[in-house]
């Protein structure tokens, strides 16, 4: 069989990370039937957004780079499907690789579905049933455009099978993410410079629009961050997502604990050092929630829902919105919570199993 050229569409911070576990395992075991390319929109562009997962991950670097920016979601994602359109026309592939919910997800499933190109949804299946994030959108419509659907747990191949989907197009594969979790936390404890003396600190990050972009939202959950460092005489370890940073920068200047240490945006490694040095995560952030539980930390979300309901079923997190009293609440709660092992994520080789199932498509 000749070998198959897949296209790898990605363009913000987490789906660098999910790319790094599959393109490792087509290095290591199926360079002889797949051939990869990667296409990388531009959705993330800062060098600490973006350059420096590449170069950390040893993710190879992309084929292509239609550095779209930051733009209006209408604008940014027409951009993105007509610059992967030509690429699509220009590149004979048999089939593209698109990663969770951002809106290079979307362009990227709608510009191959629409050239009967298979598209392959890793993370597929996850519902917030919350219509008014981007992410819900995309994630459904995404999954409907898609060939083959990998559900990184039960609850997401339960959503699919609801939505009328054939159990021969959904794969429960476990989670990209453990197996990036389980393969580098080693080298990250072992490269640790961590920003912070505390032994106990509070891992934060805030980047959903919901919460940046409403002043009474952020602001209730700087209260919060200010009132759990000084009631638990910890530190709070927050690097700050830019859209974050230029809302900060415009609201009226509060008193910010001198506890709060806000840094830049970490790398993958320093991200999973401070997880393993952290006592507990407060985050709107998908992948964080994941990846504390992955590490052994609870969690405070600041949402008022979650996709990834298997983690608050297992008491390892809590929904506390934006809420300063809520989050200072599951805060004490979770203080002394230490989660078990995932079991609900698969077993570390998600990779491994979707690209089984990709070479089996064929
Ligand atoms: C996007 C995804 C979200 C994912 C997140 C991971 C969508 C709809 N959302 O959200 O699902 O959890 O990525 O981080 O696709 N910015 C910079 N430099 C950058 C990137 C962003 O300054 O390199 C700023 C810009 O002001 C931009 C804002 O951040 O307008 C938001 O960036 P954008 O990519 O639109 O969405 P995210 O919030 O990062």
């Amino acid at each position: 069989m000749s070998k198959k050229r897949i296209l790898t569409i990605v363009g913000a911070r987490p789906q660098f990370i999910k790319a790094a576990a599959v393109s490792h395992a087509i290095r290591d075991g199926y360079a002889a039937s797949i051939e990869e390319e990667l296409l990388h929109t531009g959705q993330h562009y800062d060098d600490n957004m973006s350059a420096n997962f590449f170069r950390e991950l040893d993710i190879p670097q992309p084929h292509y780079n239609l550095g779209i920016g930051s733009r209006r979601h209408g604008e940014q994602t027409a951009l993105m499907l007509k610059g992967i359109e030509q690429v699509l026309i220009d590149g004979n592939y048999d089939g593209v690789i698109v990663y969770g919910d951002t809106n290079s997800t979307l362009a990227g499933a709608l510009a191959a579905a629409k050239m009967h190109i298979p598209v392959f949804h890793i993370e597929a299946g996850l519902r917030s049933f919350n219509r008014d994030m981007p992410e819900e959108l995309n994630r459904v419509l995404t999954d409907h455009a898609s060939a083959l659907l990998f559900a990184p747990t039960q609850t997401a191949v339960d959503n699919l099978a609801r939505e009328g989907f054939s159990q021969e197009t959904v794969l429960f594969s476990g989670d990209v993410m453990l197996d990036n979790v389980l393969h580098y936390t080693p080298l990250a404890l072992n490269n640790s410079k961590l920003k912070t003396q505390s032994p106990d600190f509070i891992l934060a990050t805030v980047h959903r629009d919901f919460n940046t972009d409403n002043p009474i939202r952020l602001n209730g959950i700087m209260a919060a961050l200010n009132e759990t460092a000084e009631q638990f005489g910890c530190e709070v370890l927050f690097p700050v997502h830019p859209r974050t940073a230029k809302r900060l920068s415009t609201m009226p200047k509060g008193t910010v604990s001198e506890r709060v240490k806000m840094v830049e945006p970490m790398s993958y490694l320093e991200t999973l050092a401070a997880l393993k040095g952290s006592r507990l995560v407060m985050t709107d952030s998908g992948g964080l929630q994941k990846e504390a539980y992955f590490c052994g930390r609870p969690c405070v979300v600041l949402r008022p829902e979650t996709e990834w309901v298997e983690i608050v079923d297992a008491g390892a997190a809590e929904l506390a919105d934006a809420d300063s009293m809520k989050i200072a609440a599951a805060t004490a709660r979770l203080w002394n919570c230490t989660p078990q092992p995932p079991t609900q994520f698969g077993d570390g080789h998600a990779a491994e199993r979707i690209l089984k199932q990709i070479a089996a498509f064929f």
